[in-house]
């Protein structure tokens, strides 16, 4: 199928691709100057693993085109996704203007078309409930064309979105059109392997799905980032507690793991919005708030842990922050908990030192001088007087920890992602502070007094 996908960001990217490497033919649109000359100069403008490769194939073969130019794109589009931005305003409503202006542009090329031209119009952005309604109204207004409107929620997460666009769980249109659902159901069949993962349902709980998938996400794990204060308290052991209730089939295993707090470009956005959708239907949502509070208090706790557990005074120590981004592959550090922790342990007047795989240039432009930046986490440990993990990636795991612990001002580890080996951490010697978790806790060596 002829397919148009306005906005080259990270969804509109992934979705582009994958649907080129479906066999449809994909134009892109991108308006930033400098983003359209990577893509059309064949790179891949953003991070993720398998997108450059798959881009690549498809753009060299044709199966993938690039322009700034919304009418020619459309000109021949079955489909047309809208895959803007719908960021947050300070005060955490949507920014809905970068989709209104799409929209807007899009119904000015449909304009000239005649009632014998028919397209299907795709949100794939997430917006708030009653926004695919507004746009078909406005578009029925504006042409005489055959309009139809879907909303087409994406669920990808960052680091796994090629694999989760091809694998989909489930594909969720929200409509009112038969006629459109048939369109997309075509458009997706090469990656439908059951029926029931196709899912058709009306507008406004297909915008609201995607909000309520996040915020039960985002729930889960704010539950058991609270439940780490219980275990603390009480000696349990939070990886023991997530095993015994994720066993339960009504429970299940995901998203349990707790840790410093999420962050990302997504949780803390769409839990925000919906604490303001449920505010727009005179609600004030009880549950939304402390999922927020619990991540805010969770990030600090984390910080202060550090202060507490130092034995040092925080003026003038350094600490070693290992891991940037908000999650591991991804160089993505959009609401990452280390912003927070970082700031905070800076106040307070330790010297922080920073490292990460991926996400480090991003973090320069927050932090600039204030933080010394390092290459690898074995020297960003040297001389330090503790170490503070953020960021799960796997490499953090495997690193020669004795060679370390000899090289630290103090041997004192804060595992915020509860992934490095308990028995390893003891064996080499460290004072070791997981979340949530019965810690290590040796007599503190200091090699320097203060
Ligand atoms: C999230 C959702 O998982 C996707 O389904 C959704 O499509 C996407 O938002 C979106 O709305 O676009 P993403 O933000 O890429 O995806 O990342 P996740 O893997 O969900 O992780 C989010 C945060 O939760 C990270 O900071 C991660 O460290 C944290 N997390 C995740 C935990 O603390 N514990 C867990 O058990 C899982």
């Amino acid at each position: 199928m002829d397919v148009t996908v306005i906005g080259c960001g990270y969804v509109g990217l992934v979705t582009g691709t994958c649907l080129a490497s479906i066999g449809h033919t994909v134009r892109g649109v991108e308006k930033d100057v400098k983003k359209l000359r990577t893509l059309s100069d064949g790179h891949c403008p953003i991070f993720e693993p398998g997108l450059q490769e798959l881009m690549q194939e498809h753009y060299a073969a044709g199966q993938l085109q690039f322009t700034e130019n919304v009418r020619s794109a459309v000109r021949d589009a079955e489909v047309v996704f809208l895959a803007v931005g719908t960021p947050p305003k300070p005060d955490g409503t949507v920014d809905m203007s970068y989709l209104e202006a799409a929209g807007k542009e899009v119904c000015d090329a449909l304009a000239e078309n005649g009632d014998d031209y028919m397209v299907t119009i795709v949100i794939k952005s997430t917006v708030p409930a009653g926004t695919n309604r507004k746009l078909y109204k406005f578009l029925k207004e504006q042409t005489k064309a055959h309009v139809q409107v879907v909303s087409n929620p994406e669920f990808l997460r960052e680091g796994s979105a090629v694999q989760d666009f091809l694998s989909p769980d489930r594909i969720v249109i929200g409509g009112e059109s038969p006629e459109a659902f048939r369109i997309m159901r075509r458009l997706y069949d090469p990656i439908v392997k059951r029926e029931e993962a196709f899912m058709t349902m009306n507008w406004e709980s297909a915008e609201l799905t995607k909000y309520a998938a996040n915020a039960m996400l985002a729930a889960r794990i704010s539950f058991m980032n609270e439940m780490t204060v219980l275990c603390e308290h009480y000696g349990a052991d939070i990886e023991e507690i997530r095993k015994g209730i994720g066993s339960d089939f009504r429970i299940g295993p995901a998203f349990l793991r707790a840790g410093c707090g999420y962050g990302g470009s997504c949780f803390p956005k769409d839990v925000a919005a919906l604490e303001h959708i449920s505010k727009a239907a005179n609600y004030e949502s009880l549950f939304v708030n402390a999922i927020q509070t619990v991540n805010k208090n969770q990030k600090r706790r984390f910080a202060d842990k550090i202060i507490e557990k130092l034995g040092r005074p925080i003026q003038g120590a350094t600490i070693a922050v290992w891991g940037l981004a908000f999650k591991a592959d991804t160089d993505d550090i959009r609401e990452s908990a280390a912003i927070d922790v970082i700031r905070h342990l800076i106040d307070k007047g330790a010297h922080v030192r920073a490292h990460d795989f991926k996400a480090m240039e991003n973090m320069k432009a927050i932090f600039k001088e204030e933080v010394e930046w390092c290459h690898d986490p074995v020297s960003a440990a040297a001389g330090a007087d503790a170490v503070a993990l953020i960021t799960d990636w796997p490499q953090y795991t495997t690193l020669p920890f004795r060679k370390i612990a000899a090289t630290m001002n103090t041997p004192l580890i804060f595992d915020g992602r509860n992934c490095l080996h308990r028995d390893i951490m003891r064996e080499t010697g460290f004072q070791y502070y997981p979340m949530g978790r019965p810690c290590i806790e040796n007599s503190l060596r200091l090699k320097h007094k203060v």
